[in-house]
C-alpha cells in the first residue's frame, strides 16, 4: 500500500541467530524491486539466502491466476509430496505457465523494462511532489498520494477516472484509519506522455477539490 520494502536484512540477521528460517512473499517485489526487479532479496542482496519464496503470475507476470512457491530444493522436494495443488489433476492453465516462463526469460534478457519501470515512478513521484502532492517515498511501482480523508479518495478516483485515468482510492480497513490515499501503478509500458497526462489529471482534479491551490 505505501511501495515501502521490509527490513529484510535485519529479518534474516535475527533468523540466523535464533536459527530460524525465513519465507518471503515477493507478490509486489518479483519483476519490480531490485536493480533487475529479482525482488527483496536483490535489494538486500540476499539472494540465495532465504529459505521460502512466494509469488504470483498475476502481477508483474502478467498472468490472471496462480503463483508459485521456490526456495531451497529439500523444502520444494517436500511440497512436490505434500501441497494440495500437486494432489489434484488440474493445475494452473498451460498458458499461464508459460507466460510465467517467458517474462522471466524477457527479464534476464535485458534490463530495459526494469530500467524504464524504476524511470518512470521516480519521474512520476518527483512530478507529483513538485505538481503540490503529498507522496510517500516508493521502492516499488506503487505511488501512493495521500488524501487522509476516506470519502474524499473515493471522489477524487472517481473524478480521475472520468478524466481517463484508472486508479483506486483506499481507505480504513485497508490502510489505517486517517491514511487514506490513491494508489497509483505505474508500469514500464507507460511513455512519459502518459505519466504526463496522468499528473495533469491529479492537478486539475486537485485544484476542483481544492487539494491544490
Ligand atoms: C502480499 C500479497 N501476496 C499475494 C497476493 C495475491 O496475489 P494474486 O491475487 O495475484 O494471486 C497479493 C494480492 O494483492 C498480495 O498483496
Amino acid at each position: 500500500m505505501d511501495g515501502n520494502v521490509c527490513p529484510l536484512d535485519k529479518i534474516y540477521e535475527l533468523a540466523q541467530k535464533y536459527d530460524a528460517m525465513v519465507m518471503v512473499d515477493e507478490s509486489h517485489s518479483a519483476g519490480v524491486v531490485g536493480q533487475t526487479g529479482r525482488g527483496t532479496t536483490e535489494r538486500f542482496n540476499l539472494r540465495g539466502k532465504i529459505e521460502i519464496l512466494t509469488g504470483t503470475l498475476g502481477k508483474a507476470f502478467g498472468g490472471a491466476v496462480g503463483g508459485f512457491t521456490t526456495g531451497k530444493r529439500e523444502i520444494i522436494e517436500m511440497l512436490r509430496q505434500r501441497s494440495r495443488p500437486y494432489l489434484f489433476s488440474n493445475s494452473i492453465p498451460p498458458a499461464i505457465a508459460a507466460a510465467g516462463i517467458k517474462m522471466v526469460e524477457m527479464m534476464s534478457a535485458t534490463n530495459e523494462l526494469q530500467d524504464r519501470l524504476h524511470a518512470n515512478t521516480a519521474y512520476f513521484i518527483k512530478k507529483m511532489v513538485e505538481a503540490g502532492f503529498d507522496c510517500k517515498p516508493s521502492e516499488s511501482a506503487i505511488c501512493a498520494v495521500m488524501l487522509y480523508d476516506a470519502p474524499l479518495s473515493q471522489k477524487f478516483a472517481a473524478r480521475l477516472q472520468e478524466e481517463g485515468i484508472y486508479v483506486t482510492g483506499f481507505y480504513y480497513p485497508v490502510v489505517p484509519k486517517g491514511q487514506a490515499r490513491i494508489r497509483v501503478q505505474v508500469s514500464a509500458a507507460h511513455k512519459q506522455e502518459h505519466l504526463d497526462k496522468c499528473i495533469e489529471a491529479f492537478t486539475k482534479v486537485g485544484k476542483e477539490l481544492g487539494i491544490l491551490k
